[in-house]
């Protein structure tokens, strides 16, 4: 049998419960009696949609027609009923037309959002560094293998590469797996080094992806901020000076930093550097070292005139250890509770 168009819809689809939606939805915005009178000629009166919606229900076969009228019949009652109310409720606070809008009650409270904690606090590392004259710039997210991992002296070999840290956008081409989520922020060492010529000194944020087991303290998504400083007579004594002034801009004067030896393909000497907490424990917080004097001859600068440090600073961690938060998954649960504490 062929049904009758209702507007530019057959009954079979009117979606019932979006028409009260939208009905109630519009009465509860009616803020007079005039208002009210019209949404109800709009929706229950003689042309209204409510009845000639039970009208078009003849066309239906019996089986469904039953069904459809119980649910229409239902919804106009529903209607009825609010519409009764809300003239009720428009009469009694209206007594004089022209105190129809009541401007001395106060307002509705108005949700607001506000900034990510991770975002927060990439802000603030921002502002360290900018003090410092640093530049902000920022890279793609999709790297090529030879950025990741082959121009910074990761080799073929290195376990960094395992398919169980890296996620692979291209997985395989010609035997090999060029195209893949950078794993840090240090390929934008290589590509800002072939643009520009000394002196350098710009710090790297985003985000960056490992294919691992996610717990308290890593997840398959981090963000990072990379920081290279190349020109004339640059030493290890600048990069610690300046990582121990980030260290006590965000952590205050008192925090301890501590340097240790740590191994990073494409810096020579590496470190790692961790702050002492409140309760005792060291916690690593970044790595860092002398860009390797590889790095600056295969981009072409002389390596007996410039040298430089870069570092790698976790933002999750600093922002754990700014909240005192315990567990990193908090940050992208997308719970709340925990957000609105911010
Ligand atoms: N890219 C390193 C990491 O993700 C950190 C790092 C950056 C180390 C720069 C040294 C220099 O672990």
């Amino acid at each position: 049998m062929e049904e009758r168009l209702y507007g530019d819809h057959t009954m079979a689809d009117i979606d019932l419960a979006a028409v009260e939606r939208r009905a109630l939805d519009e009465l509860a915005a009616a803020c007079d009696a005039a208002a009210a009178a019209a949404w109800r000629a709009r929706y229950l009166g003689k042309k209204g949609e409510v009845t000639q919606l039970l009208r078009g229900l003849g066309v239906l076969p019996a089986d469904r027609r039953k069904q459809a009228g119980q649910t229409a019949n239902r919804l106009r009652a529903l209607l009825q009923e609010a519409f009764d109310r809300r003239r009720a409720l428009l009469e009694a606070s209206s007594p004089a037309p022209s105190a129809a809008i009541d401007v001395t009650l106060p307002a509705r409270p108005h949700r607001q959002g506000h900034l990510h904690p991770i975002t927060l606090t990439l802000r603030e590392i921002e502002r360290a560094f900018r003090d410092m004259g640093f530049a902000v710039v920022e890279g793609p997210q999709v790297e090529w293998d030879e950025y990741n991992f082959e121009r910074l002296r990761i080799p073929a070999d290195h376990p960094a590469r395992d398919m169980w840290d890296t996620l692979w956008i291209d997985y395989e081409r010609d035997g090999r797996y060029p195209m893949l989520l950078r794993t840090h922020t240090s390929p934008m060492q290589i590509r800002y080094i072939e643009r520009h010529r000394p002196p350098i000194r710009v710090i790297v944020p985003g985000t960056c992806y490992r294919y691992e087991a996610t717990d308290a303290t890593h997840e398959w998504m981090l963000t990072q901020v990379e920081g290279l400083v190349i020109d004339e007579g640059i030493s290890f004594a600048h990069l610690k000076g300046t990582l121990e002034a980030f260290v006590h801009r965000l952590f205050g004067p008192d925090v301890e930093a501590r340097f240790r030896c740590d191994y990073f393909p494409f810096v020579e000497p590496g470190a790692e550097v961790a702050i002492r907490w409140r309760d005792g424990r060291w916690i690593e917080l970044l790595g860092a070292g002398m860009v390797h004097p590889e790095i600056l001859a295969a981009t072409g600068y002389d390596p007996a005139r410039y040298t430089g440090f870069a570092f790698g600073i976790g933002v999750e961690r600093t922002a754990m250890l700014r909240y005192g938060i315990d567990d990193i998954r908090y940050f992208y649960d997308n719970a709340l509770g925990f957000l609105e504490q911010f």
